[in-house]
Formats: structure tokens, sequence, C-alpha cells
């Protein structure tokens, strides 16, 4: 009997490897034949540890499970799907996963995310084989076509990124995914990578059969212990599996992959930042161009591509561009797996087309705060990103949208605050952030943040308010229009969206206690 317990970093955070231990012991000591495995989490983390039984009726869940509850779980019979109060029914009719649409993550939490067979069982590495029967030309068009941008952020087309790698002539070309994930509030390539390690794999081959580049490095962050193990795990099997390696599945074609792991700074998220750290050189930015397109890791033609960019591909080339393209709205295509997380009753990973409003994806499917308070900021975008009041909540989820209100998606990441929010503390934060981060590089992001800091100390002391206000904005656009890459030039987006939309959080306290 197969009884599924996710291996997940953020269940394990919640107790899943004792819940697991604790089923393992109990199943012995009554003498039920039990296989637990460690499958990807769902993503729905308040549920979590979340365990699944295979039932004739399909997959049934419990959660959120802890070791105290496994006596009860075992007298209520919940390995045949018994009643019990933590029961939540078939795991694909639970509304948060049934109402998503997962091209991306459409197998994360239902494989066992080593095993290769069960990968193939769920139509995995079809994409592969698709593209194998293609030239680059028609591989890059497809992802062309299909209108995916780049999901670290940027939203830069990939199709068009790949075909710049492709035209460039070079003896040597690689593939590095960016998985050094640094924005506050997502974990969807972590969730991936820890998950369903060989979508990634299979986006990485597409990449590399698409722009001629025959080895791949994923390069993360030392945070991420449990995606490195999964990752360097599914790499093995997929090389002894003939899947990576001198023959592509039978195909002559080259294609091999590593993991790197980065120290953990936030600049390394940037992709030159990245290719430097990778060197071994210190993570500081280089000025474009050149192009990591043209002149990346060690001077040659890169593909610099986030991890749910890459895991997006296997799908478009199974199931078509047209079909991937149907979802979604305006020039943003596709699905976006949007990660709700902060002050938040239902957080997690829930990916659906884009064009859902912010309203929608805060109140209906993240359920308002965990507090039960109103809501009053969320931040979209990571700590870069700008924070919207509710007034704003009809802002669509996607890349022209956001822009429009001067806001951005970044990489899909929703933090929720409450009414109790300081929204000058969140300023601060955000230029000390930045000061704390910066590579030193350029002149506006490294004094830049620290003046930041000061400025909004001296309006917290009420010292000519007005005059600190009128700097803070002059510095924004400094920062905004000065600095070599996004960590300054987007710190702007914080403080100036908690300016103009919470300004009574911006009067002076000592003139308040007084
Ligand atoms: P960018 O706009 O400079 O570049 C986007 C991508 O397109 C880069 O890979 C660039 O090399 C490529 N590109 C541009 N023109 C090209 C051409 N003609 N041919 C081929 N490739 C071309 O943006 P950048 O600085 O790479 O990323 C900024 C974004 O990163 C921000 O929007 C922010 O949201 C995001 N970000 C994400 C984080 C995360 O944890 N995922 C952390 C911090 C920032
Ligand atoms: Fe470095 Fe900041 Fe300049 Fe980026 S903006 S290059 S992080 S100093």
């Amino acid at each position: 009997m197969k009884v599924y317990v996710p291996l997940d970093s953020g269940s394990v955070a919640l107790g899943a490897d004792e819940v697991a231990s604790a089923i393992a012991a109990k199943a012995s000591k009554v003498g039920s034949d039990v296989k637990i495995v460690r499958n990807g989490s769902f993503g729905m983390y308040w549920l979590e540890p979340m365990v699944e039984v295979e039932t004739p009726r399909g997959r049934v869940a419990y959660g959120p499970v802890s070791t105290d509850d496994i006596d009860a779980l075992f007298e209520a019979d919940f390995l045949t799907g018994g009643p019990h109060k933590l029961y939540l029914g078939r795991t694909q009719d639970i509304p948060f996963l049934k109402s998503q649409s997962r091209l991306t993550f459409q197998r994360c939490g239902i494989v066992d995310p080593v095993s290769l067979e069960d990968y193939r069982a769920n139509e995995g590495l079809t994409g592969l084989e698709n593209a194998l029967k293609m030239t680059d030309a028609e591989i890059v068009k497809a992802v062309t076509d299909s209108g995916l941008r780049g999901r670290g952020g940027a939203g830069f087309p990939t199709g068009i990124k790949w075909n710049t790698v492709r035209e460039a002539p070079a003896d040597q070309k690689y593939i590095v995914c960016n998985a050094d994930e640094g924005d506050s509030g997502t974990f969807a390539d972590r969730m991936i990578m820890e998950g369903e390690p060989f979508v990634l794999i299979e986006g990485m081959i597409i990449a590399g059969l698409a722009t001629g580049a025959t080895k791949g490095y994923v390069y993360t962050r030392s945070e991420y212990p449990t995606a490195i193990d999964v990752m360097n795990e599914a790499i093995k099997v997929a090389r002894a599996a003939g899947v990576l390696g001198d023959n592509v599945l039978g195909s002559g074609k080259a294609f091999d992959m590593e993991v790197r792991m980065g120290a953990g700074a936030y600049v390394c998220g940037e992709e030159t930042s990245l290719l430097n750290s990778m060197e071994g050189k210190r993570g500081v930015v280089r000025a474009k161009p050149p192009l990591p397109a043209l002149e990346g890791f060690l001077g040659r033609p890169t593909v610099v591509n986030n991890v749910i960019s890459l895991c997006s591909v296997p799908v478009i080339l199974e199931k078509g561009a047209e079909y991937y393209r149907d979802y979604g709205m305006g020039r943003s295509r596709g699905t976006i797996p949007i990660q709700i997380a902060g002050n938040v009753k239902h957080g997690g990973l829930y990916e659906v087309g884009f064009g859902l409003t912010l309203g929608e994806i805060v109140e209906q499917i993240g359920g308002g705060t965990a507090t039960g308070r109103p809501v009053k900021a969320v931040q979209v975008g990571g700590p870069l990103g700008a924070y919207f009041p509710k007034e704003l909540f009809d802002t669509p989820f996607d890349y022209e949208e956001f822009a429009k209100r001067d806001g951005l998606i970044g990489h899909a990441g929703v933090v929720v605050f409450d009414d109790t929010v300081d929204m000058m503390k969140q300023a601060r934060f955000a230029m000390e952030f930045c000061a704390i981060e910066s590579c030193g590089k350029c002149t506006p992001c490294r004094i830049g943040s620290i003046r930041g800091t000061e400025v909004v100390d001296k309006l917290e002391r009420g010292e000519q308010p007005e005059l600190q206000i009128e700097l803070l904005r002059d510095l924004c656009e400094t920062m905004k229009f000065g600095s070599l890459c996004a960590l300054g030039g987007f710190t702007p987006y914080p403080v100036l969206s908690a300016l103009t939309h919470f300004p009574d959080d911006f009067k002076p306290r000592a003139l308040d206690i007084a």
C-alpha cells in the first residue's frame, strides 16, 4: 500500500519527516504493508504535511497531519481512505487544486520525484521525443509561437533569446538555468526542482537541441539543499537511462548537465553576476552589452533562463505552441505559477493562465489574511516589487497591466499584509535590503540605498518632513535611471508605491506623539 508524504522543504519545515517516520513505525507495529513515497508538494501549504493514500477511488488526502494524529488515523482506517477529521477527499478534487490549470506543474506532487518510470507514465519526455524529430529552427519557432516569456521576472520572449544563441557561431554553447530564487515570498523554482526534477532536465535538453548547446548548469542557492539532492539524483538517473549523455534517447545528439551551488547572495540571481559566480569570480554584475546570449559563461553564447521558463518548454513541445498560447491574456501567454505568501489564509502555489485580478488572487484563492484583519497592501514581484493597495485590486495579473500601474509581476510572488503593517518601515526595509545586497559596482545603488535609509529615518523623526519626501523621490529617480542592474534600479518600486499609496504612514512619528 502506497502512502505519500512530501519531501518538499516547506512540508518538512512543518513536520513531514517526523510524520513519515511515525507512519512507518506504526505500520510496522500493526503489521500493515506500507510503502512510503516521498513526493513533491502540491503547493497547498496550509494543509501540509498532507498525507495521501492510494484507494480504489483514487488518491485521498489528509492534512495537516501531525505525529499526534497517527494513532487516530490508523484507528480510522486511513490506509483505505476511512473518515477522519483531517480527511480532505480526493486530492484532485480539493478546490484550490481543481481550479488550477497546471501545465508546468502538472506532475508535481503526483509522481515520485526521482522515478523516471513515473515521469514517463505521466507523459514525461514526450516533448523531448517530439523535439528530437525537429530542426533547431523548428523548436525555436514553436517556443516563440507559444508566446513564452522569461518567468524569472523580466518577461523577455524565450524564443527570441534562444534564437540569438542559436545563430551565434561558437565551438561551445551553454544552457544555464537560473535557480537562484531569491525573491521573498517565492518558492516555485524550489518546489518544482524538489517535486518534478525531470521536467527541468527535459526543458534544458530541449533548449540545448534548439541552440546547439551541449552542456547545461543549474545554478542554485545553498539554502536549497533538498532541491540540490533531488536534482543530482534525477540527473544520475537520467544519465543512467540514456536521457542525458552523448546519445540522448538514442538520437546521436549530446547533452549533459550538472548542478552548481551559489553561496546565497541575492545579486547572484542577476544573470551576469551569476555567470561570474559560476566562473569562480566574485558575484559582481557585468555591464551589458555584451549579452550573455552572445558572450556568456566562459565567454561563450549562453542561454540563461529561469527554472520555470525551462520547465514550461516540455508541454509546449508535447502539446503544441497553440495549446500553450491559448492560456493567458494580451501579450502574457500561457500559465503562471503564482506564489501566494505572507499574511494569508491559504498560502501556496497556484498555477493558472495570466489574467486573474489581484483581488481574485488575494481574496478568493488566498482566502484573505490569516489574521482575519483587512488586507492593507500586497507586494507583488519580490522585495523589488511595488505595494498595491486594495484600490488597485482590479489589476489583472499580466506583465503590461502591472507595468501600467507602476508595478511588476516579477517571479510572481504575492505577499499579503494586513492593516497593522507600517508602510514607512516597509519603504525603509527596501532601502536597507538594497544596501545589504548591493554588489557595490555602481554609485546610485551602493550609496543611494544607504542615503535612502537615512532619509526615511529623518522622516520618521520628523526632521523637515517635506524636504525628506522630496529627497526620497529624487533619490529614487536617480536609482531607477542610474543603476546598472535591477537591484538598484527596482528598489524605488516598493519605496515609491508605499509613498504614493499610503501617504498617511509617512507622517512624522515624533509629531504624532506630540
Ligand atoms: P533584462 O530586461 O535586462 O533582460 C531580460 C533577459 O533578456 C536577459 O536574460 C537578457 O540577457 C535577455 N535579452 C535582452 N535582449 C536580448 C536580445 N536581443 N537577445 C537575447 N537576449 C536578450 O532583465 P534582467 O536584469 O535580466 O532581469 C530583471 C528582472 O529580474 C526583474 O524584472 C525582476 O523581477 C527579476 N528578479 C527576479 C528574481 C528572482 O528571484 N527570480 C530576483 C530579482 C529580480
Ligand atoms: Fe551592483 Fe547595485 Fe549596481 Fe546592480 S545596481 S550593479 S547590485 S551596485
